[in-house]
């Protein structure tokens, strides 16, 4: 219905590492020439665990978007900003939460899986509870129709997906509907009018779903449709209101589990990480000493790279040609392990020396990432203004 904006956000709470960059961030870096992409600090997201130590974010805004520049963010394609600079976030937040029923956030598996994951904190909070649907707000407010994000956060888009046909089925009702949309119709010339109500009925009557798809791709393609016409179009075809918000699909990555130092997931919580941009003399001493396959004693026993780490890393950084090498030397015992190993070594040292020289003329002047930042807040602020404008008089808040 827009043109396909893609939104993300990401916590600032510490250095990212390259499970970040494999999971994320290349993905990001992908998207930014195909699609309009905005992607955000989110701090208040961060406030909502971190609510006693407010200075981790502080410390982490700046050197968490200088990481995104290091893995190839273009802030000349992408619009970098801070979620607490555009407060239109928190007004759509609030009014979200009038007619979000409170069973919906209690049902929403982070909640009480980080609830016990993270028990030394009080998380019994109301902005805790709240947070998927700031995270709503987020997505909504830009009406973003992709949303990249990991598996762990899929509940949080179905929430927003649920939250949006509610707010569209409660407030997207006008008195004329029916007339405006007909009218609204006729707009696309005779022809295609026609073809859009048959598809129209095709779908209501006999809930034909790809009828439904090809009614979209008619409006999709219409070039002279106003903003209001189109969602009404776009409500018409599936019931008798306006989409004044936009249900967001999830978009998967695929590389979400980089595997740690230890074999287990990339994680801050598991010490297993490499940073972004981690002194390469550490990277090699802490690779060194990865551990392998247990059963791996000796140099003459032979191992199974299945039980190793650094087989795992393997499948992220080495070729076909390099992974035989390293599997069949294994087995056989030809190889040791740290020979196994160096090929690694020298992919991430490759890898992180392009994120370095990218970093470098920020780290020198911070005022560049400063007024990076600004320009991206001053855009993303436009656009949250005038989607916060439809949601204020679609809920009769517009008061003359
Ligand atoms: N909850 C997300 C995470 O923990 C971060 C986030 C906040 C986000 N708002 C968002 C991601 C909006 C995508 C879209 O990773
Ligand atoms: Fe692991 Fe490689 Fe050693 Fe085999 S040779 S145990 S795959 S590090």
């Amino acid at each position: 219905m827009y043109p396909q904006r893609v939104l993300s956000g990401m916590r600032p709470t510490g250095a990212l590492h390259l499970g970040h960059y494999h999971g994320v961030l290349k993905n990001w870096v992908r998207l930014q020439s195909e699609y309009e992409c905005l992607f955000f600090v989110a701090d208040w997201h961060a406030l909502t665990t971190h609510y006693d130590s407010p200075e981790i974010i502080a410390d982490s805004v700046w050197e968490m978007v200088i990481d995104w520049l290091a893995a190839g963010v273009d802030p000349n394609q992408a619009t970098l900003f801070i979620q607490s600079r555009v407060p239109e976030h928190a007004e759509l937040h609030l009014l979200l939460s009038m007619c979000t029923p409170l069973g919906w956030l209690e049902r929403v598996p982070t909640y009480k899986d980080q609830q016990e994951k993270l028990s030394e904190k009080d998380l019994s909070t109301y902005g805790f509870l709240g947070y998927p649907l700031l995270q709503s707000a987020d997505i909504l407010i830009y009406r973003a129709g992709q949303v990249p994000v990991g598996e762990d956060q899929v509940p949080h888009i179905e929430l927003t997906r649920e939250v949006a046909r509610r707010f569209n089925h409660l407030y997207g009702r006008e008195p004329d509907f029916e007339e405006k949309a007909q009218l609204a119709a006729k707009k696309l010339g005779v022809k295609r009018a026609k073809l859009l109500l048959d598809l129209r009925s095709r779908f209501q009557e006999q809930g034909d779903e790809e009828a439904l798809e090809q009614a979209k791709a008619v409006l999709q393609e219409a070039q002279n449709l106003t903003v209001d016409d189109r969602e009404r179009l776009f409500g018409y075809l599936e019931g008798a209101r306006r989409l004044i918000l936009v249900e967001p699909q999830a978009l998967l990555t695929e590389a979400s589990r980089m595997p740690g130092l230890d074999g287990q997931k990339m994680s801050k919580s598991y010490q297993n990480t490499i940073s972004l941009r981690e002194d390469p003399d550490n990277v090699v001493k802490r690779m060194r000493t990865m551990p392998t396959d247990p059963a791996r004693v000796r140099r003459t026993d032979a191992g199974s790279p299945d039980r190793c780490p650094v087989w795992a890393l393997h499948q992220v950084y080495s070729s076909d040609e390099t992974r035989q090498w390293a599997r069949s030397g294994c087995e056989s015992a030809g190889i040791g392990c740290i020979e196994c190993k160096q090929p690694l070594i020298d992919a991430v040292l490759e890898e992180q020396k392009q994120f370095r020289e990218r970093a470098e003329p920020y780290e020198k002047d911070l005022d560049l990432v400063r007024n990076i930042v600004a320009d991206g807040c001053e855009r993303a602020r436009e656009l949250a203004r005038q989607t916060m404008r439809d949601v204020r008089e679609a809920m009769g808040l517009d008061y003359s």
